[in-house]
């Protein structure tokens, strides 16, 4: 199956692509919103001022589905970019593929056994080798809170659900739609796991990391379920296909109360001007403090051989330069995936996320994403993606929820 695959694509290599200068680099990726966009811009000048060219293949979509769509048929097309964002679980599949080059010269020149965590090597090496550059730790579920509004209405940022829903009645009370939701199922996905990790770190564990059937069907994912259909409540009538950061501006520009969002929503904000913690609050979801789910975007080179590579080590070292990182991820509204760029520049929220990493990771409730790429190989994802995307969307009944996840999940294994 390896040999294969790799044997393909080089045949098809050899007939279909069009080479782009050797000292350019092609980078395919998701990141189109306006906070996503100003962090692409300080990689790409960060690299031009070292020589190397970009060449600039953005997909747009959040979450990244359709990128990896096209990702695939250019791979399959014998036209593979020099370089693609990707997320953990992406890495792996790839890399067992046999498609991706190796980067352990430079990765032992710059020392990234001794600065990446070691959750984040687990998805950046594949077989002990260095396969992919990570550029940030993101956290999935953060609640970002309208400052205007929750000062009007005298509330803080719920810390519980029965707080949550009472602030979201509150809010509605006085004609502000509670909870901005945008409506592709990773967006759905992205809370679900919130509110799954929020009832327990140990239920994220066994109903999502271990993929375990009776925990799958617990009376603690009906539980999650029940929430589910509540926040739906709170959900204003036009959110059937709404864009993550336009669900993001609904907070900013105080429309909208509160949304559930991984912390690249804190691009938006500083991209509008804003300060995060400020004009938008931060806090995380009900019920996860003292846990972390991350999700890291990589570099994944693609083994295109010949004179591509030395453009891409030079993109692998400046992804992974300390200056670089400190930049990138003050614009993505993450954090740098090296342990040792200082945190000072970095806005509260950001600060946060260093501190609560280093708990979590000590109390070892600190898990990958299953909504971004870290939980889940893609197949067995979508099971449970499916699901819950079904159910918000419908009537389904939590018990119905909890028995059809049990059954897709177990399926997909
Ligand atoms: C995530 C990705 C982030 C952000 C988000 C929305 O999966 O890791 O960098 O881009 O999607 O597009």
């Amino acid at each position: 199956m390896k040999l294969t695959s790799k044997m393909a694509f080089i045949a098809c290599t050899t007939a279909l692509a069009t080479p782009t200068l050797a000292d350019e680099v092609e980078v395919l990726h998701w990141w189109t919103s306006g906070g996503e966009a100003a962090a692409v811009s300080v990689l790409k000048d960060d690299l031009e001022s070292k020589g190397t060219g970009w060449v600039d293949m953005a997909v747009a979509g959040g979450g990244g589905d359709a990128a990896m769509t096209t990702l695939r048929a250019r791979v399959t097309a014998g036209d593979p970019p020099t370089a693609a964002q990707m997320l953990g679980m992406s890495v792996r599949e790839w890399a067992d593929e046999g498609f991706l080059g190796n980067l352990n010269e430079v990765a032992a020149a710059e020392g990234w056994d001794d600065v990446v965590p070691t959750a984040v090597q687990a998805f950046g090496k594949y077989d002990g080798n260095w396969v992919a550059a990570p550029v940030n730790m993101h956290r999935p579920h953060w609640i970002w809170g309208s400052a205007k509004i929750f000062e009007e209405l005298n509330l803080e940022l719920p810390a519980t659900w029965d707080e949550f829903f009472a602030a979201a009645d509150a809010m509605e009370a006085a004609g502000y739609v509670a909870v901005a939701q945008g409506g592709q199922a990773w967006q759905e996905a992205t809370v679900w796991e919130a509110v799954v990790l929020g009832i327990s770190p140990d239920l994220y564990k066994s109903a999502i990391i271990d993929a375990d059937e009776d925990a799958l069907r617990s009376a603690e994912i009906v539980e999650s379920f029940e929430i589910m259909r509540r926040i739906r409540g709170y959900v204003d009538p036009n959110f059937a296909g709404r864009d993550w950061n336009l669900a993001t501006a609904m907070v900013i520009n105080g429309e909208a109360g509160m949304q559930i969002m991984g912390d690249w929503a804190k691009g938006e904000v500083i991209n509008a001007g804003l300060t995060p913690g400020v004009e938008v609050l931060c806090g995380v979801s009900p019920g996860t403090q003292g846990a972390f789910l991350f999700n890291t975007d990589f570099f994944a080179m693609f083994d295109v051989g010949g004179d591509k590579a030395a453009a891409q080590q030079n993109m692998a070292a400046s992804a992974m330069s300390v200056t670089f990182q400190e930049a990138f991820n003050l614009a993505k509204g993450s954090i740098p995936a090296r342990t040792d760029v200082p945190g000072d520049k970095f806005d509260t929220c950001a600060q946060k996320s260093m501190a609560d990493l280093a708990e979590a990771t000590a109390a070892g409730t600190l898990f990958g994403s299953l909504a971004h790429g870290h939980g889940q190989p893609a197949a067995i994802q979508a099971a449970y993606l499916d699901v819950v995307t079904q159910h918000f969307n419908s009537d389904m009944s939590a018990e119905d929820a909890a028995a059809a996840l049990a059954d897709s999940v177990m399926a997909a294994k």
